[in-house]
């Protein structure tokens, strides 16, 4: 079969990523999705089992750093997109490892520009009709104080975590792509995303989990930081209309206009988890603990989004408490997904991780 489109996306079988292949395989049976990724401990193939026999889906374990392996991925499907999720994203691993995020976020990035120019350039027509949507986020930006202001796409790059800065280099590495090979590239600047199959070292599947099972609650410093959250199908849909009607060489952010002091989200997220057990109200609050802050902790992220509303006209479709309900429903109805994940390696790494907070 012919198909419309041949693009690959990275990092499919993650928590965003695979949001993003299950949109482009329904919404498009003419286009030839490649999902590529290593399978890293927050890589799970079973986010995609609902997708996974789709004539127009296609399953390649590679790294992204592995520049012969994508060479040949590029020419053996004929690539025309590729829209870039792979990456360490968690900010607690990069404290403890920061080479790592260096190596899979810069070098990985780097790596996958280079294949795509190698392969585009050698195609008859050039970069014509090619793209590279690569998906940053807005920790690159740095902290905002409290005091109303917004991340927009001119705010200055200032990121403090390894993680931040591995993101905010591989964007500069996107940019320098297309303004030194004139390769057609994009990128997005998101804010948190919560939501089905998130992996569950991150807030809200963590701590859902852990009111299940009735363990402590680990918030950072005073919990008084705050974050903008926004449902990850939105995010899914935004990468869609952007990859599609979004100019070449631009940036968008994206975000939901939905700024929580973490200690209030996690009160919401008592209260629901509670309710749908059947618990009393108020039964699980005896959890939180507060412990040790995350090092250099960004106080504040909020971002304004209102460019990619004025141009593209997305906005978020789904309020926050409908949000968090879903996601409490998903997670206490999906508990064989979450036992697969939490048993094992995973659960000696989180046991170090806590020992001395
Ligand atoms: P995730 O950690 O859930 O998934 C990352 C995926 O990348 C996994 O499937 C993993 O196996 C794969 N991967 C890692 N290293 C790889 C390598 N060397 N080669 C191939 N595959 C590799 O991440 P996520 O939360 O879904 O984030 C996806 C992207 O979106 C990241 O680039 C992240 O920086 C960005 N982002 C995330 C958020 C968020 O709230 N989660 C917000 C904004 C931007
Ligand atoms: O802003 C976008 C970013 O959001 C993405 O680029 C990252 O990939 C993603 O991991 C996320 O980063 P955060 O550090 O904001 O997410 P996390 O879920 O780790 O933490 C959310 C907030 O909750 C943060 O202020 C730290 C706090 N926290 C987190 C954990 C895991 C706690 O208080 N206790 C915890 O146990």
């Amino acid at each position: 079969m012919k198909f419309k489109r041949n693009i690959i996306i990275t990092g499919g079988a993650g928590f965003i990523g695979s949001h993003v292949v299950r949109l482009f395989v329904n919404k498009y049976p003419d286009y030839r999705i490649v999902n590529v990724d290593k399978l890293t401990y927050a890589g799970n193939l079973a986010n995609l089992k609902d997708i996974e026999t789709a004539p127009n889906y296609f399953f390649e374990k590679a790294d992204i750093c592995d520049y012969e392996r994508i060479s040949a991925l590029m020419s053996y499907y004929r690539i025309d997109g590729i829209i870039h999720l792979a990456a360490e994203s968690h900010v607690d691993r990069s404290i403890r490892n920061p080479v790592a995020f260096a190596y899979t976020n810069v070098i990985g990035t780097l790596t996958m520009l280079q294949a795509a120019k190698q392969y585009w350039e050698s195609c008859a027509e050039g970069y014509a009709g090619k793209l590279f949507y690569h998906i940053s986020t807005d920790e690159v930006y740095g902290a905002l104080k409290m005091d109303g202001t917004m991340f927009t796409e001119q705010t200055r790059y200032d990121p403090h975590s390894p993680y931040s800065a591995s993101k905010a280099s591989s964007d500069h590495f996107v940019r320098a792509f297309h303004d030194t090979y004139g390769m057609p590239t994009m990128l997005t600047n998101c804010s948190n995303n919560y939501g089905p199959y998130q992996f569950p070292e991150k807030l809200i599947p963590l701590f859902i989990n852990n009111i299940r099972h009735r363990k402590p609650l680990p918030v950072y410093g005073k919990g008084e930081n705050v974050r903008d959250w926004l449902y990850v199908e939105d995010h899914a849909r935004a990468i869609d209309l952007i990859f599609h009607r979004g100019k070449i060489a631009d940036s968008y952010n994206i975000g939901g206009f939905n700024e929580w002091k973490n200690i209030d989200l996690i009160k919401v997220l008592i209260k629901t988890v509670d309710r749908l057990l059947g618990n009393p109200d108020g039964y699980s609050l005896d959890l939180i603990t507060y412990v040790t802050d995350r090092n250099g902790h960004d106080l504040r992220y909020a971002i304004d989004s209102s460019k990619l509303k004025n141009e593209l006209g997305w906005e978020p479709s789904l309020q926050f408490e409908e949000g968090i309900e879903k996601t409490v429903r998903w997670y206490l109805d999906n508990q064989e997904w979450m036992d697969n994940i939490t048993s094992g390696e995973y659960e000696r790494y989180y046991e170090e991780m806590y020992k001395n907070r």
